[in-house]
């Protein structure tokens, strides 16, 4: 077994976690993981991620933890937003840039026209490995293995390409290194600025309906900048006007990985997944006595945990009780992903049973994966806009009929002007789909349906906060 560091002393107080360290999820049955033809290479690498700088800060993590609980109050709302699955081939500054900025501007307009703060979560600088329905593709009579993201295999039909390759972990912890740095000097080297908020409006974006609604949200935002300067409020050295605070997200999928960039913070002893500041579990990997939840379990960052219209009130509750046994505020946050037309009946009596317990968790709403479907003229996945807003709309609806606060958003997006996803203010149909279908997994909102979005999630927020 692969140890990352020496552990710390069990707790007395804790005998449930006593049994945890970063590799006892191996005695867990662990879904989704790939086949790896080498068994010593994987450990080799493993190893030497092992001994590599962790890529966040437990502290960091903990910062967010604080904040997610504000989300589970209602006194904040969490924009969780990114690819489905990153590219190795698509790092570039450029497109780290128009991500971050597309999901700022959404920020935005959320604080703008809301009043809410917003937590920015990216699902950025380390989202390499995709969970699949099938273990196998077949085409034209022949089968092999599923693309599982770019840090196992490469997307090509072709055996050469399916196979699992070790190296690429290594390459996934530089690549995600590289993402985090350029983050980092992004969101606090001048570009988050307050005052650049029309900066942020690219011109494919700029154009839209939205784009130009936009427009109004930064003029305002500007001359509140500088009716509070005329007011003699130097605003000059406040850095919560010049920075943001921008977080890291990944499912948690290839547990090696995870259990490799395990570090133990020196100032607490606890153990933090240093790969990203959250991590979550999938739909399909969340099983109540699998090694996903037996490896989060054990880490102290905070959590996700994605929740299909599948999973019953006893399902939520135990996976409340395994990953958030000491009710940590902020410490989980729910993913609801149910489908426009399954979360009306499916959510309720899953918010019912986390409300009716003494467990504290934010429910947020992933408006993506339930709706998800095969366009028939072109054979490509997509998801229609409507379906994602009818969604979030129902999502809002059902918490404010249970009176709880809705906490937050999780989207596939990306700030280019891809074709992947239907409708939205430029009415993009099925025959649009090939032009620019980029996506290395599922279909993502483009810039102008980002934005679109947050015109729409702004509202329901406005009402639910005039209502509250
Ligand atoms: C995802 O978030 O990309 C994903 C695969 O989600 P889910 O686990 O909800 O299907
Ligand atoms: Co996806």
């Amino acid at each position: 077994m692969l140890r990352t560091q020496t552990q710390p002393e069990p707790s007395m107080t804790e005998p449930s976690m006593s049994a945890w360290s970063p590799g006892s999820w191996r005695d867990f049955p662990a879904a989704q993981q790939p086949d790896w033809p080498d068994e010593a290479e994987l450990e080799r690498v493993l190893k030497v991620i092992s001994g590599l700088p962790p890529l966040v800060f437990a502290g960091e993590a903990r910062s967010l933890t604080s904040q997610l609980a504000l989300a589970a109050e209602g006194k904040a709302f969490l924009l969780q937003a990114g690819d489905c699955a990153e590219s190795f081939d698509a790092l570039s500054a450029n497109n780290i840039r128009d991500k971050l900025r597309v999901i700022l501007q959404m920020a935005v307009v959320l604080t703008y026209s809301a009043g809410v703060p917003i937590v920015k979560v990216g699902r950025i600088a380390g989202q390499f490995a995709k969970p699949r329905s099938s273990p196998t593709e077949s085409k034209g009579g022949s089968s092999l293995p599923s693309f599982r993201g770019h840090m196992v295999n490469d997307a090509p039909f072709t055996a050469t390409a399916r196979v699992a390759d070790a190296a690429r972990l290594l390459t996934a912890y530089h690549q995600s290194s590289a993402t985090l740095n350029l983050l980092r000097s992004f969101a606090t080297g001048g570009f988050a600025d307050l005052n650049q908020v029309h900066s942020w409006n690219r011109s494919f974006v700029a154009s839209s309906p939205s784009g130009r609604r936009y427009e109004e949200v930064a003029s305002g935002i500007g001359s509140a900048l500088r009716f509070m300067s005329a007011c003699g409020i130097n605003s000059a050295d406040d850095p919560r006007l010049h920075t943001v605070d921008f977080y890291t997200s990944h499912e948690a999928l290839i547990l090696g990985y995870e259990e490799a960039m395990t570090r133990v913070d020196s100032l607490t002893g606890d153990q933090y997944g240093c790969s990203a500041h959250m991590l979550w579990v999938g739909e399909r990997t969340r099983q109540l006595d699998g090694a996903h939840l037996e490896f989060l379990r054990g880490v102290k960052n905070p959590l996700g945990c994605k929740i299909g219209p599948g999973a019953t009130p006893e399902d939520v509750l135990t996976i409340c009780e395994k990953l958030n046994p000491e009710r940590i505020p902020g410490r989980l946050t729910l993913i609801s992903r149910m489908g426009a037309e399954k979360i009306a009946d499916a959510l309720p009596p899953l918010l019912r049973a986390t409300r009716n317990s003494d467990h504290v968790v934010s429910w947020v709403c992933d408006p993506m994966h339930g709706n998800t479907f095969t366009s028939a003229s072109s054979g490509r996945k997509t998801r229609h806009f409507e379906d994602i807003c009818a969604e979030i709309d129902t999502f809002f609806r059902v918490h404010h009929h249970e009176g709880a606060p809705p906490g937050g958003i999780h989207v596939e997006l990306t700030g280019d002007s891809v074709t992947e996803c239907l409708g939205g203010s430029e009415d993009l149909g099925h025959e649009d789909l090939p032009m620019r279908y980029e996506t290395a997994c599922d279909p993502r909102l483009n810039g102008r349906q980002s934005l679109d979005l947050a015109f729409r999630v702004a509202e329901l927020l406005r009402k639910e906060h005039c209502l509250a």
